[in-house]
């Protein structure tokens, strides 16, 4: 028995029921690996690979590659674990990317719902995920539940007025921080877009040396006035598609193909024969008023937390 079983898996058969019914069989992975080999990522019209691509996701969830192969084959049965995702911890990596994902699928509802429900902080940070999103759509949604009129509720504000000019920052910019406290704002606001040694995604520009490329005021220039200078190569874009899509982010190109880098480190390659328009955004990628939403504390020690990441040696 136990052998038949091990040749029955090495054959990739299923032939004494052995795998609960929504767990991949090694079959559905050799499925899944050949059509990623093959690119056909358009699996609708075969029950057989939808079923196995399906599986296959299941089984992935939590693990690398999940979120590639949803974005990849379009996995619409995911939606729920990704909503899932993004209630659970809003804060989260995972949350960033799968609000996206949730865009990319057609899901909108699913997140109005998630905005309409639930602890008023959870929705707030939902909500901030969606900002980032810049499209349409998002745009459409967040007006909606009318993001803007009251900032998180959950974090108290600080008079807006402070860093409204360069007198107000070069004096905040004395102030010395506790920068272990300001690896957890960093944690809150930042990482869905920044890299900082080990934490956080690849999106922004990395932020290890940060400390060794800019003094303080800068930093808190950077924070308060995104839009002021806008760092070469992380310029945003919006890309139009003749299907009708639109999706915005950081592009490189070769040839043939945009690779469009969105928030949440999710890439989708376009063929340019598709993209119907592309317009640079006048606007920076990073949200501005992030700092509206940290106690003043909270901004002095995330700066003192960033002008400590510093290049080996300096
Ligand atoms: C939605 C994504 C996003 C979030 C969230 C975000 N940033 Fe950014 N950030 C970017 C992008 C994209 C750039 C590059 C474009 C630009 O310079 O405006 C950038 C640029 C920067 C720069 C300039 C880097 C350089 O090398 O000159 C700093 C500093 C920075 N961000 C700090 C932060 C901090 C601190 C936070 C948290 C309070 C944060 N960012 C949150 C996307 C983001």
């Amino acid at each position: 028995m136990k052998n038949s079983l091990a040749i029955a898996l090495v054959l990739g058969l299923n032939p004494f029921g052995v795998f609960a019914e929504d767990e991949a069989t090694p079959k559905d992975r050799l499925i899944v690996e050949t059509l990623t080999r093959l690119k056909r990522f358009d699996v609708s019209e075969n029950d057989k690979w939808k079923g196995a691509v399906e599986r296959t996701a299941r089984s992935l969830r939590g693990e690398e590659g999940y979120f590639e192969l949803v974005e990849q084959f379009t996995i619409t049965a995911e939606a729920p674990e990704l909503i899932r995702l993004v209630q659970h911890d809003p804060s989260s990596g995972e949350a960033s990317k799968a609000v996206q994902l949730l865009f990319r699928l057609d899901q909108e509802k699913l997140l109005s719902n998630a905005l309409a429900a639930g602890p008023k902080a959870n929705r707030d940070a939902v909500a901030q995920l969606i900002g980032f999103v810049q499209t349409p759509a998002a745009k459409k949604l967040l007006e909606s539940y009318g993001a803007g009129k009251h900032p998180p509720a959950s974090s108290p504000a600080v008079n807006p007025a402070i860093l409204a000019n360069t007198e107000d920052i070069e004096r905040i910019a004395k102030r010395k921080g506790n920068p272990v406290a300001g690896k957890v704002v960093f944690q809150k606001f930042c990482f869905s877009c920044h890299k900082a040694g080990e934490v956080g995604i690849d999106f922004g520009p990395g932020l290890s040396e940060i400390g060794s490329k800019l003094p303080k005021t800068e930093l808190y220039l950077a924070i308060v006035k995104p839009n002021a200078g806008i760092s070469f190569d992380y310029e945003g874009w919006t890309i139009q598609t003749k299907q009708g899509g639109i999706l915005a982010g950081i592009i490189s190109e070769s040839d043939d193909v945009l690779t469009v880098r969105m928030v949440g480190g999710v890439s989708q390659k376009i063929k340019k024969a598709d993209v119907s328009k592309r317009e640079k955004m006048p606007i920076s990628l990073m949200p501005d008023g992030l700092h509206l939403a940290m106690s003043e504390q909270e901004l002095v020690d995330l700066v003192e937390f960033l002008t400590n990441l510093k290049s080996k040696g300096k």
